[in-house]
This record gives C-alpha cells, sequence and structure tokens, in this order.
C-alpha cells in the first residue's frame, strides 16, 4: 500500500530532510510539495543532494484545493503561526497532517499566547492534536488525525527524563537541563547570529531565561509527575551543523540508588523502543549526537555522583532526524500501521 504525501515547506531543512527519507520509503509516493520562493523549479534549486530522485517533480505554491486532490497525509514543515491557519483545513476535508512546527504541541491555549505571544486561532484542536513524541503517546497516535511533532529540544530533554520521572527516581522540584544544538536547528535562513562566521566555533548560550521548549517539557513532565512540575533548560549553540545533546541535571530521591538499579529502570523503559539505545560502557560511555548523526536513534546515558546525591541523565539525537524528521516518518509510520522504522532503519554516520 502507497499514501499519497504532501510536504509544505519542502524547502527549508526539516523539509529536505522529510524528502530524503521519503524518498526511499516503500510505502509513500511524494505528490505535492510546496515552497512559496522555489515555485516552479525543480527540488534539486534547494536541495542538491536530491539529485536523482524525484525527477518531474517542482515546487508549488501552497493550494489546499491541489492538496485535497493530490495528497492522504501531509507533512507541515512551516514556522510557527502558519500551520495554525492552514492545518485546520487540511483536517475539513479528510487529510491527516503531521505537523513539526509548535503550533499544536501546547495543550493549553493560554500557554501558546505566553510562549508564542500569539492568540492561538483554533484552541479546539489542541486537544484533538497528539504529541508526537512515539515513547509516550504510541497508541494516541495510531488513531490520531493531527500529530504535534515535538521540537528537538524537547525530544531529546523528554527522552533523558521519562524512566527516571516514571520510576520516581528524582526530585521532580530540582530539574536542569543543559542542551547543546548544532547550527541546522535554526532553520535554512540565515541571520546574523547564524550564519557562519557568527556562528562558526560558537559555545554560545541563548534564551537562557525561558526557551520556548521548556513549555512543551514541563507540560510532558507534569503529567507523568502528576503535578507542576518547572524545568531549568539553558540551550547553548555550538559549531555542529547537526546534532543536539541534553544533559539533564537532577537530585536523587535516594541518594544510594545503586547505578546498577537505574540501569535496570532505563533499560526496562526503553528496551523494545526500535529507536532507543542506552549507552553505558567504555570506551564511548556517554552518549554523543556525533554517533548518530543521519539516523533516527537517541542514545541516552546517565552518570551517578553519590558522593552529593546526584544524577545527569543524557539524550542525543540528530536533531533534523528524531528531532524533526525523523520522528515525523516514525509517528506518519505508526499512524498508517507500517513498520515503525520505514524508511528509518539504517545506522548512522561514521565518521560525521
Ligand atoms: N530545524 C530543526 O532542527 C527543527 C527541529 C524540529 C522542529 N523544527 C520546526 O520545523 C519547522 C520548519 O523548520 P526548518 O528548520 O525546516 O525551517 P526552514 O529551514 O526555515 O524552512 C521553512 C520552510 O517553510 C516555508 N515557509 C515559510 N513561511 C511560510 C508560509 N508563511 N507559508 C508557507 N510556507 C512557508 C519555507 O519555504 P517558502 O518560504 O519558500 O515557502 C521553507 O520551506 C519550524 O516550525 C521549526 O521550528 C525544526
Amino acid at each position: 500500500m502507497s499514501v499519497k504525501v504532501g510536504v509544505v515547506g519542502g524547502s527549508g531543512y526539516t523539509g529536505g530532510e522529510l524528502l530524503r527519507i521519503l524518498a526511499v520509503h516503500p510505502n509513500v509516493e511524494v505528490t505535492y510539495v510546496t515552497s512559496r520562493e522555489y515555485a516552479g523549479k525543480p527540488f534539486t534549486a534547494i536541495h542538491p543532494h536530491l539529485r536523482g530522485f524525484y525527477k518531474g517533480l517542482k515546487f508549488s505554491e501552497v493550494s489546499v484545493q491541489l492538496m485535497a486532490e493530490k495528497c492522504d497525509t501531509v507533512f507541515v514543515n512551516t514556522p510557527h503561526g502558519v500551520s495554525s491557519s492552514l492545518t485546520p483545513q487540511l483536517l475539513e476535508i479528510g487529510l491527516k497532517v503531521v505537523d513539526l512546527s509548535a503550533d499544536f504541541r501546547l495543550k493549553n491555549h493560554e500557554d501558546y499566547r505566553i510562549w508564542y505571544e500569539a492568540v492561538h486561532p483554533r484552541p479546539d484542536l489542541l486537544e484533538k492534536a497528539v504529541y508526537g513524541l512515539p515513547e509516550l503517546y504510541r497508541e494516541k497516535i495510531r488513531s490520531a488525525t493531527l500529530v504535534a511533532c515535538p521540537g528537538c529540544n524537547s525530544t531529546a530533554a523528554l527522552l533523558s527524563l521519562i524512566p527516571a520521572f516514571e520510576q520516581k527516581l528524582v526530585d521532580v522540584e530540582r530539574i536542569a537541563v543543559d542542551l547543546k544544538v548544532g547550527s541546522s536547528e535554526a532553520g535554512i535562513k540565515p541571520s546574523l547570529g547564524t550564519h557562519h562566521p557568527e556562528r562558526a566555533n560558537v559555545m554560545r548560550p541563548y534564551e537562557a531565561e525561558g526557551h520556548r521548549h521548556v513549555a512543551e517539557v514541563e507540560q510532558e513532565l507534569s503529567k507523568i509527575a502528576g503535578k507542576p512540575v518547572k524545568v531549568a533548560l539553558v540551550p547553548h549553540a555550538v559549531g555542529a551543523v547537526r546534532g543536539a545533546l541534553a544533559s539533564s541535571h537532577v537530585w536523587l530521591q535516594d541518594p544510594n540508588i545503586d547505578e546498577t538499579d537505574i540501569w535496570k529502570a532505563y533499560a526496562a523503559r526503553y528496551g523494545k523502543e526500535p529507536f532507543v539505545r542506552i549507552v553505558h560502557g567504555t570506551p564511548f560511555r556517554y552518549p554523543d549526537p556525533k554517533y548518530v548523526i543521519g539516523s533516527n536513534f537517541v542514545d541516552v546515558g546517565f552518570a551517578v555522583e553519590k558522593r552529593i546525591g546526584r544524577a545527569v541523565f543524557f539524550a542525543a539525537i540528530d536533531n533534523l532526524m528524531k528531532g524533526a524528521a525523523g520522528q515525523a516518518v516514525q509517528c506518519f509510520n505508526i499512524l498508517h500501521g507500517f513498520d515503525e522504522r520505514a524508511g528509518l532503519n539504517s545506522p548512522p554516520l561514521r565518521p560525521a
């Protein structure tokens, strides 16, 4: 069986990554891809790595009518604020939507107003949208019509902490997440802070007083904890092109807990997850985004400092894969009843 797929925002980094994955997906026919800037031009006008694929297809303007004619499911890869008006129209004509933007991630429209400084035009759809983290919501994704994929920083932060929260291993009142992230997170259009001479070789904190992704991290961790949780989250721009690493600092409920018990908790929670790998051993002792680049894997691991009753949980992802397009395809596969690994079943690059 083949699903006819549309991609809105196909000329950006997540759109390009999506097209790279879908080019070899056994159950997908890409029928419609938008870019307002490159409309009428072949995908290679902006994605030279796709040379030889998608012969005959060109970028189109955004047209709901054409999507109704050509697509069953649409991926939306636009900046926040675009999907909230487009997606309701797509749902009304019976299409399924996998949204990579932030527009449907938060359940509370007041949170959206606070963090995104805009009134959400369709608060009724926030409840209907399923948060696209398969490790938490696989069953709900199966029957969803709208999947709201998490941000890349949120994906790394959440996957580092979920077993620790579920097993009540940590003091949920004291969580600090340090994030390092590569430049492709900022999208394809350069700005003063992101173009190469300014961005190369940086180790630069940004939005340290409250990055938007903290809202969805708090939303999901609060659900697990059963009470409101506040998280300190500080991202750092680093010189890499791809990759995100969450180092989540916690204080242990039982400072004498054995490291093996933590390992067992993570192994039990993630053992059957197709894209979660637990890193524990030598010489590559802790997760490093370098060893997941180009793949949908998330490598998780931890370190326990018994002397001060503290631990740090790590999660390493490729921000464009498990942090964006890879995870979106994983959700798409679940939604359509395909093998969850379809199009994604390849190891990371090395060296990368
Ligand atoms: N980069 C990441 O690591 C990452 C990770 C997770 C989630 N995300 C989220 O995914 C979305 C896309 O990110 P990205 O990095 O791919 O951004 P990007 O590289 O800047 O690409 C944005 C795409 O959206 C299109 N677009 C922009 N404004 C539009 C509008 N008003 N109507 C229709 N299309 C519009 C652009 O094409 P035209 O302007 O030519 O139409 C382009 O194809 C964002 O919401 C981002 O927050 C990104």
